[in-house]
């Protein structure tokens, strides 16, 4: 029960790696907030933690509804020890063929949502004793892949929002950045979709890793509570790729 009487705002909680988190985090004692666009699946996620979870569907493009989750967090708990931000999606497409909105909204959902989630929630997160915020970036910061342009320049704009986000609020609030490689989960075999055999990218994507096998979400779930955990209190504006090894390859 690592973080009983700590509180925790989850960001695409109802499907792959952010539901590993928040499923990681209540088995740790957290109480949480949870967000994601899909109204049973946050309930199901609900009845499944139990009264110490709360869900608000919403979009995290929206600005106010980064708002109203840190409003739901002080009113439900009266404090915010943390952030797991997951929300994302793909936005596939070569730069010619993508449509400027579809770069817009993606550059949205999985950049711009985090500064207004940072913007809304610091001020609550430098009131605690150990604050800290897990951006989920991607290898693809690093790294390229086929029509995913708007999906990489999102990327590695996190990596650079979380380092200076780290070194503007610390050392009140620890901010680091996770890079993972291919995970199973429904946005990987989406992204397939970019490939020519979309079945055998994942499979190979796999087998890419010096593991040999695609990330889990707990796996990832497992970092994640790591650096929110006191263990990590000397870590900050960080970067950690989690991949099985196959930027190591490059
Ligand atoms: N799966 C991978 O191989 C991989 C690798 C590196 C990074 N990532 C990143 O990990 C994060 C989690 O993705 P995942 O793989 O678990 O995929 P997923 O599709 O299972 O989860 C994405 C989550 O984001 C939520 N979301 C998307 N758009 C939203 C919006 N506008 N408002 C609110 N919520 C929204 C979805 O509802 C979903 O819960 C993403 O940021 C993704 O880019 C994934």
């Amino acid at each position: 029960m690592k973080f009983l009487n700590k509180t925790f705002l989850v960001t695409g909680a109802t499907s792959g790696m952010g539901k590993a988190i928040a499923q990681a985090f209540a088995r740790e004692g957290a109480n949480l907030i949870l967000s994601g666009r899909n109204e049973k699946a946050g309930a199901d996620l609900v009845n499944e933690i139990g009264s110490n979870a709360f869900f608000l569907k919403g979009d995290v493009s929206n600005q106010s509804y980064n708002q109203e989750l840190v409003d739901l967090t002080i009113k439900k708990f009266g404090q915010l020890d943390g952030i797991s931000a997951n929300a994302g999606i793909l936005g596939l497409g070569s730069i010619t063929s993508l449509k400027t909105e579809d770069w817009l909204q993606t550059i949205d959902v999985n950049l711009n949502s985090v500064f207004y989630l940072l913007k809304a929630a610091l001020p609550e997160l430098e009131k605690r004793p150990s604050a800290s915020v897990t951006i989920n970036s991607s290898i693809a910061a690093f790294k390229t892949f086929p029509n995913h342009p708007a999906y990489c320049a999102s990327k590695a704009g996190l990596v650079a929002l979380s380092k200076q986000a780290a070194v503007d609020y610390g050392p009140s609030v620890r901010i680091n950045c996770i890079c993972p490689g291919p995970v199973d989960t429904p946005l990987i075999h989406d992204s397939a979709a970019a490939f020519p055999n979309p079945e055998k990218a994942v499979e190979e994507a796999g087998k890419n890793t010096l593991i040999q096998r695609l990330g889990t979400p707990q796996d990832i779930a497992n970092l994640v509570l790591f650096l929110a955990s006191d263990e990590a209190s000397w870590i900050t504006g960080s970067v950690y790729t989690i991949d099985g090894g196959v930027m190591a390859k490059r």
